[in-house]
């Protein structure tokens, strides 16, 4: 038989090891679906995002910390809810490591969501699906935004914003021709629906069909891990780092290292920054850029000016900012187009349009993310998904549904 010769059988044995391989970078992705708790929990979705909504109320910032919190639980030992752990003896939580400690925020949310759904079906749905859930919810309601509109007038074009501020005076003076506009409040709200869907395909929810909006089926069933990798937190990719160092650590979980690099660093569309990550060592963008005592040159002159008032060397580094100045609670595609003007608030993000190692690689996907908001929706669904897909745990020996999301049963 042919599959007995030696050869057939190192064939036969890389192939297990390739597959081995796969299924230990995916883990057992295969095994989430989208209608994991149809039966189980069937309003899973509808009590998540009556929570969110509720809290949204009194926290303008809460959609960005939860889709961060889902990247955070995912690249470090997957998508098991690790980072929602609280610290106990003999066990250091991720969320008081240096990625996370003093910046992760929006757990007080999740313990809400999860008290909601364990009144509805106790010990049905997990932490980690709820971070998944969340970051879906999250983007659509954020989409979906009615954008009270500061009108700008430069030259007959305007700038949506929610508040004026003397930034776009700031911003402006180096790219207007003309005099400066007066800024006027339009009618208070003016977007109540997603322009880019078809008509009467404007419902948000779990459906896998692309319609060219921002939402996804998100794919369910990961149980909570059991432990929190302190360490790992490593793995997380730091503002200061260069291009080749974001891509190595987004291959390193099974990512592509261009255009899911690209697509997910979208999600900095809104959200808040601090001051370190652009004031302070060793991400001193503003004053001593890489040791040289100088801003980094690859900075827009007028953003660095502002952002210089706002961070002032040796100020408060915990002063918050815009990651996108231009729309910032909104979620569209002006984090792509902030780049191609050099507006870009971390190296991390600079870097994927500026880094020389960009060109041929993530820079044409900035290029083409700037000009299609179409195009960044589908691929931030689909990295979206594939981050989601990060090392679930699925076997029930490995994990839990935790009953509170602080710690294991
Ligand atoms: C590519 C590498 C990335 C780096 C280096 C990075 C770094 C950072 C840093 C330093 C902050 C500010 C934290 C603070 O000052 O408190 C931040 C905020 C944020 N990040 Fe990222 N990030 C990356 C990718 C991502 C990804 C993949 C997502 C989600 C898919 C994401 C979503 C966010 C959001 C929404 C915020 C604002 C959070 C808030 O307002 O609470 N980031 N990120």
């Amino acid at each position: 038989m042919a599959s007995s010769t030696p050869r057939a059988a190192t064939v036969a044995g890389v192939l297990v090891t390739v597959v081995a391989a796969l299924y230990g970078l995916h883990g057992a992705a295969a095994q989430l679906c989208e209608n994991y708790y149809a039966e189980t929990c069937p309003d899973a979705y509808d009590i998540v995002k009556k929570v969110l909504i509720e809290a949204h109320q009194s926290d303008e910032r809460i959609y960005a910390s939860l889709i961060r919190l889902h990247f955070h639980d995912c690249f470090v030992q997957g998508c098991d809810g690790s980072l929602l752990l609280d610290s106990v003896p003999g066990m250091q939580s991720e969320k008081d490591s240096l990625p996370n400690k003093g910046s992760a925020r929006g757990f007080p949310v999740v313990d809400a969501v999860k008290e909601a759904l364990e009144a509805a079906c106790p010990g049905v749905v997990s932490c980690a699906d709820i971070l998944a859930i969340a970051s879906e919810i999250s983007v659509v309601e954020r989409t979906n935004a009615w954008t009270c509109r500061w009108l700008l007038y430069t030259h007959a074009n305007y700038i949506d914003h929610p508040y004026p501020s003397g930034y776009f005076t700031l911003l402006l003076s180096s790219t207007a021709t003309g005099p400066a506009g007066s800024i006027t409040n339009s009618p208070p709200c003016c977007r109540t629906t997603r322009p880019w869907l078809p008509s009467g395909n404007n419902t948000a929810g779990l459906s896998s069909g692309n319609s060219g909006g921002p939402s996804w089926g998100v794919l369910l069933g990961r149980l909570d891990g059991k432990t929190s990798d302190f360490t790992g937190s490593g793995n997380l990719p730091a503002p200061f780092e260069d291009l080749a160092t974001l891509q190595r650590k987004f291959r390193a979980v099974g990512l592509n290292g261009d255009v899911d690099l690209v697509a997910l660093s979208g999600a900095h569309t809104f959200g808040r920054v601090q001051c370190a990550n652009v004031a302070d060592p060793p991400a001193d963008r503003l004053y001593n850029f890489s040791g040289t005592n100088m801003p980094d040159p690859t900075m827009d002159s007028a953003y660095r000016a502002f952002l210089s008032q706002r961070c002032p060397r040796n100020g408060d580094s915990r002063v918050l900012n815009d990651l996108d100045p231009t729309t910032p609670d909104t979620f569209d595609n002006h984090y792509y187009t902030n780049i191609e003007v050099n507006r870009g608030f971390l190296t991390s993000d600079q870097e994927l349009k500026s880094s020389p190692l960009a060109q041929g690689t993530t820079a044409p996907i900035v290029d083409q993310f700037a000009s299609s908001q179409d195009a960044f929706f589908a691929s931030f669904a689909q990295s979206m998904i594939n981050m989601g897909n990060i090392r679930p745990v699925t076997d029930p020996s490995q994990g839990e549904v935790r009953k509170n999301c602080r710690r294991v049963n």
